[in-house]
């Protein structure tokens, strides 16, 4: 079955637990903290994951576009995060692996991330260790951007190592990812699909939900 895990960047965060209510059919909320260094946006932390916690009965996915996560997972576990993503070009290897292992003694599902010009083999170290690996499909840092096919590949490729392996491990995708979009990344291997401009900017956001599920 495929997840949908609408990304509240694109909500009004003017009213963040009104646009939350709207994504009640999804299986999962996205929430993308940004701390302007590792890219070039600032947007959600800590104080406004334990704001929305209490708001919805969902999951929060939390992706993490911050450098040295490590420094910060527990924080994110205790504000009420369910799974948190890591980018593996935000630290070394050896502190990933401390980032997921913090997570995992927190009881929360950890995974990480790979931008679009990071070869799929960087999710190796970690494979065995991840609930949940990301694909981005845009460079991270903003709603919006049109989405990039040539990733789908990638994305074919860790589902192969997956499913070789035998691992119990979602495959997520992020960015530009909408209608016209979310067949190629099905077929390619994706089961949960993150998206924002196109839940947010759809007329009736629960039919559109139902659309991008399939
Ligand atoms: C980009 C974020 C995405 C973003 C997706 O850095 O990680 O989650 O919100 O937005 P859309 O679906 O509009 O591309
Ligand atoms: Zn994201």
């Amino acid at each position: 079955m495929v997840k949908i895990s609408p990304s509240i960047l694109s909500a009004d965060f003017a009213n963040l637990a009104r646009d939350i209510e709207k994504i009640a059919s999804a299986d999962y909320v996205h929430v993308d903290v940004m701390d302007g260094l590792f890219v070039p946006n600032i947007t959600i932390g800590i104080p406004v994951v334990k704001a929305i916690r209490p708001t919805t009965a969902l999951p929060l996915d939390v992706h993490l576009m911050i450098d040295r996560p490590v420094r910060y997972v527990e924080k994110f576990c205790d504000a009420g995060a369910d799974i948190i993503t890591c980018h593996v070009e935000s630290d070394t290897e050896e502190n990933t692996r401390e980032a997921l292992a913090k997570i995992h003694a927190k009881g929360k599902k950890a995974g990480v991330v790979v931008k679009p010009k990071t070869p799929a083999n960087a999710v190796l170290p970690f494979l065995d260790d991840c609930d949940i690996v990301l694909v981005m499909t845009v460079e991270p840092g903003f709603g919006g951007q049109s989405f990039m096919a040539d990733m789908m590949p990638k994305v074919a490729q860790i589902r192969e190592w997956i499913d070789g392996r035998g691992l119990c491990c979602e495959l997520e995708v992020d960015g530009g990812v909408g209608p016209a979009t979310r067949d190629v990344c099905v077929e390619a291997g994706a089961n949960v699909l993150v998206a924002g401009s196109a839940v947010y900017g759809a007329e009736d956001i629960p039919a559109r939900i139902a659309l991008l599920r399939g």
